[in-house]
């Protein structure tokens, strides 16, 4: 029987809609040694964002547990587009799910220089992250702005053929724009969303709980403004067939089909691995589950399915 889960994405095919998020997997080995775990569980593995040069990233604190979430100022520590390229990649097993690069930089020419570098090597896709909020250059000052992200882009777009999925950010006015100016500018994909910023302080000595002042929050907390996210750019990314990675808090299968049912081909998973490893697993089954009870054949049966007004309207008329 044809698995359920099954699907292409950007002409990939993905054994399953999940994809295990950048910066929460390392670069897709870490949690192989964890007895039980499976990268084949996941449809994709986005390693941790890559710069040109290596990267030591923030001073501490960077991470801190908040009410279901936790922010993080990592400030993209990696060990550069080399080493990945030569060291790391060559150590993945691509028979086991697809891999894809996470691009990040301070400059529109460094973006394209990393693109450029994971292009002649054998990653599925490269993921643009043009939404850190965690670095003082780059990042969020790229996805802030609909023509500083079409700007970069356009620059990656020049260097590649594989597929390019851009990583939108959420602390942005109107993410529709961006998602279409992304679009335009060549990218095949968009991954929504990445952590919304935020601070904690330490009451007894008033000071930031962040290295780094601010942080991303990530988790449960963030989940209704990730859906409403995905919802927004599904109708401009939809009607021309440009997937959509949704991701942000989900935890469990339900979240993963409300993603889904708001138009995500793909569901990202990150800050739930850190607590329980094995979530893939419980993912698929229930997806696996819930399609089984509602007679669907395929996962993608559900892809943007939300009943807006007028499908209730008519659901009703017809009993
Ligand atoms: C510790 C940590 C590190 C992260 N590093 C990156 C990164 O390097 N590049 C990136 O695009 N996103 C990064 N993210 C964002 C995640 O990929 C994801 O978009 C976000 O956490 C929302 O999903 P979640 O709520 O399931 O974690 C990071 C998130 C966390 C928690």
């Amino acid at each position: 029987m044809a698995n359920p889960l099954a699907l292409k994405f950007c002409g990939l095919d993905f054994a399953s809609p999940i994809v295990l998020l950048s910066g929460c997997v390392g670069f897709g080995e870490e949690y192989t040694r964890i007895e039980g775990f499976s990268n084949r569980d996941a449809g994709a593995v986005v390693l941790k964002g890559t710069t040109l040069a290596p990267r030591l990233g923030n001073p501490p604190h960077r991470v801190f547990e908040t009410p279901a979430g936790m922010l993080n100022a990592i400030g993209l520590q990696n060990p550069g587009a080399d080493h990945v390229v030569q060291k790391i990649l060559p150590r993945l097993d691509f028979n086991e799910t697809r891999f894809i690069a996470n691009v990040s930089g301070s400059t529109i020419e460094e973006y394209a220089e990393v693109t450029r570098r994971f292009d002649t090597s054998p990653i599925d896709a490269i993921e643009i992250n043009i939404s850190c909020p965690n670095v003082k250059e780059g990042g969020v000052a790229f996805g802030n702005y609909p023509e500083m992200s079409a700007r970069v882009v356009e620059a990656c777009r020049k260097l590649t053929k594989k597929p390019l999925i851009t990583k939108l950010s959420p602390n942005q006015t109107d993410i529709k724009e961006n998602a279409r100016r992304c679009i335009e500018a060549g990218s095949d994909a968009l991954a929504v969303i990445n952590t919304i910023m935020g601070m904690a302080i330490d009451v007894k000595t008033r000071r930031p709980v962040i290295g780094n002042v601010q942080g991303g929050l990530s988790g449960p907390a963030i989940k209704p403004v990730a859906l409403l996210k995905v919802h927004q750019v599904y109708e401009v990314a939809g009607p021309l067939d440009v997937p959509i990675i949704g991701q942000g808090g989900i935890t469990n299968a339900t979240d993963a089909l409300e993603f889904i049912i708001a138009g995500a081909t793909a569901v990202g998973v990150g800050t739930a691995l850190f607590y329980d490893p094995m979530i893939c697993k419980k993912i698929n089954a229930g997806i696996t589950e819930y399609l089984q009870a509602h007679q669907m054949q395929s996962v993608t049966q559900l892809i943007g399915s939300l009943r807006t007004g007028k499908e209730i309207q008519d659901c009703a008329v017809s009993g």
